[in-house]
């Protein structure tokens, strides 16, 4: 019913063997940021660390590419095993953007910030698997949850309805077992945790709490 997607940002990247396996009974898709200290103003990793994942788990490796050239690196990660990749609306050139990640045989997804209106992604909605609503500014983990983007769950559960979309709903940012019922409650399918999971003493456990939430949130909304 509901995806988990704990972000590997937060897990210790000198054990991220051990620590993937941890959480991997609640583990859905695994989330990888990819941070090109441009686009965001932090560095994290890339297709290495993609590969290593990928010879390490079978877990679905959904990368959030926050780039602002992903288009150059898009090969890059197909090759390394990733099976999504998700780009910004915020960089333009998204309708190219999307058939490269289609045209690689992986799932595409379509990220937005806080500051950015919905209405920018509505275009693109039938051609994408995934909408990631970011809900902090992207750059860092464990920042606070902004409520601006639950009326974007909202809009985007209601054309997805409307239209008869196979589309996905994830967010991104600040979710614990609160926000989790909040973000389920308002139409999202997919919730990625990074602090509120590896920042926790057991983080299979906090896992399991935020698909509770997010599950309980969901059954009472019918
Ligand atoms: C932020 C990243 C998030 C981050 C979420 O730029 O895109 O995926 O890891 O971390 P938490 O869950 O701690 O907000
Ligand atoms: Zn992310």
């Amino acid at each position: 019913m509901v995806r988990i997607a704990p972000s590997i940002l937060s897990a210790d990247f000198a054990a991220l063997g051990e620590e993937v396996d941890r959480v991997r009974p609640q583990t859905d898709w695994l989330h990888v940021d990819v941070m090109d200290g441009h686009f965001v103003p932090n560095l994290t990793i890339g297709p290495p660390v993609v590969a290593a994942l990928r010879r390490h788990t079978d877990a679905y490796l959904d990368c959030h590419l926050m780039m602002t050239n992903p288009g150059d690196h898009l090969k890059a990660f197909a090759t390394a095993g990733a099976n999504s990749c998700t780009v910004h609306v915020e960089i333009g050139g998204t309708g190219e953007l999307i058939r490269a990640v289609r045209d690689l045989g992986l799932h595409v997804g379509l990220a937005v910030n806080p500051e950015t209106p919905i209405a920018e992604c509505e275009p693109w909605l039938a051609q994408v698997d995934l909408l990631l609503v970011m809900s902090v500014h992207p750059g860092f983990g464990g920042q606070h949850f902004l409520r601006e983007a639950v009326p974007k769950i909202v809009r985007t559960a209601e054309i997805a309805r409307r239209d008869g979309l196979d589309l996905s709903i994830e967010v991104d940012g600040g979710i614990d077992v609160d926000t989790a019922a909040v973000v389920a409650g308002a139409g999202a399918d997919t919730l990625v945790a990074g602090s509120a999971i590896f920042g926790a003493a057991e983080p299979l456990t906090a896992a399991a709490a935020i698909r509770r939430a997010a599950e309980s949130a969901l059954a009472a909304h019918g």
